[in-house]
């Protein structure tokens, strides 16, 4: 099998890209990638020169090059990780939201249309569904109802993936997972930001009063969950993907500053993020009994790992910490 991989120089996309080299020694896999802030070879690097790897550069909104690179490697399979990806980012600035993960979506559906590519996996997210109270599971069948710029962006690529499915034929799957936390996650979300700024000593800034659930996932079980449906998922279905691991963001961060052995004191709360979801939770009912998908991490060995990951691999997130983001950091919290 040829995959085309979009994204997949970032955080799932990367682990992604690992894991079916790994896994399947007769798989091609080309990563197409524009390099945007979140997008980092660094995170590749053990893989760079592997025969069945392939890098190139660019934007899924170029349909010739996408149509280019389909035709010449002869893709079967188109797996879109590419997106703008940070709530934070698409309140401060939406416009890239919709360019890429709307429009982009659209782009590359027309070209995997025009090539006849046999399976289009669309890589998103649980937070089209909106917010949960305190009771309830994200099902297939749950109404979308985004609250951010970034989830609705996310819904409307989900929505032209639908139709390219209904009215062309297209076979076409997409995968709705909850939060991912593991290797190569960038610094701007919850868990690697509270993990390196306590190891840099640093203030861990909890929006709200800290009481938001999040439901999450290794980012190898989610590859593994990916893997399945590429292979065995029905056509023009949805997969929900999570495995029942909710924390509250205060309890997530008194875990690290407990692991680390860092002061309380680290611990600020600050103003909430405008249309702050408060619960996310999956009901993984239908890919657990259909593709036979189990999550083979324990949150709490996942983090235990997570947490080491980042204390062994300071120089690759220092340089992401010295860098552009730096600029974005300060815009966010200030001078902290
Ligand atoms: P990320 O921000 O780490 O990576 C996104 C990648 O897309 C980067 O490498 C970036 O360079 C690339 N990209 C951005 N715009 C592009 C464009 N126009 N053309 C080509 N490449 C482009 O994101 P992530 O956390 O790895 O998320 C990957 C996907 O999974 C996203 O679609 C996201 O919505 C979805 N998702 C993420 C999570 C999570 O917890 N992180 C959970 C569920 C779903
Ligand atoms: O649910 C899947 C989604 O998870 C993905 O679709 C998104 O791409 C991914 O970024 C993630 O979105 P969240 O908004 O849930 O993740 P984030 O890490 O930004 O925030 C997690 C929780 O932590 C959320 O309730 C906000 C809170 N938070 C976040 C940051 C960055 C803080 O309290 N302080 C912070 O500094």
């Amino acid at each position: 099998m040829n995959l085309l991989v979009t994204g997949g120089a970032g955080f799932i996309g990367s682990n992604f890209v690992r894991y079916m080299l790994e896994k399947y020694p007769n798989y091609k896999v080309v990563n197409y990638d524009l390099l945007t802030y979140a997008g980092n070879l660094e995170n590749l690097k053990d893989v760079e020169n592997h025969p069945n790897y392939t890098f190139v550069k660019g934007d899924i909104n170029n349909r010739e090059l996408v149509d280019y690179l389909i035709k010449t490697h002869e893709i079967d399979v188109i797996v879109n990780f590419a997106a703008e990806s940070h709530v934070d980012r698409s309140i401060a600035d939406p416009d890239i939201f919709v360019k890429t993960n709307v429009l982009g979506t659209q782009a590359l559906l027309d070209v995997a249309k025009a090539n006849n590519i046999i399976k289009y996996v669309q890589i998103s997210t649980d937070e089209v569904y909106g917010t949960l109270g305190e009771t309830g599971y994200f099902t297939e069948q749950t109404p979308l109802a985004p609250n951010s710029p970034y989830s609705a962006s996310k819904a409307g690529g989900d929505l032209l993936v639908r139709v390219y499915h209904e009215t062309y034929g297209l076979n076409a799957n997409i995968t709705r997972c909850s939060n991912n936390y593991g290797p190569y996650h960038f610094p701007e979300k919850l868990i690697p930001l509270m993990i390196t700024n306590a190891l840099e000593g640093k203030e861990l800034p909890i929006y709200g009063d800290g009481q938001n659930i999040r439901d999450w996932l290794h980012v190898k079980d989610h590859c593994a969950a990916i893997d399945l449906v590429i292979h065995k998922g029905r056509p023009g279905e949805v997969y929900n993907i999570g495995g029942h691991n909710e924390r509250t963001n205060n309890e997530i961060v008194y875990l690290i500053v407990e692991k680390l052995g860092v002061s309380k004191d680290l611990i600020k709360y600050v103003a909430d993020r405008p249309g702050h979801d408060h619960r996310y939770a999956i009901d993984p009912t239908k890919i657990m009994t259909e593709l036979g998908w189990k999550p083979q991490y324990t949150f709490e060995t996942g983090i235990l790992e997570t947490i080491q990951w980042y204390i062994d691999n300071q120089e690759w997130w220092k340089n992401i910490k010295s860098g552009e983001y730096m600029n974005y950091y300060q815009k966010q919290y200030g001078d902290r």
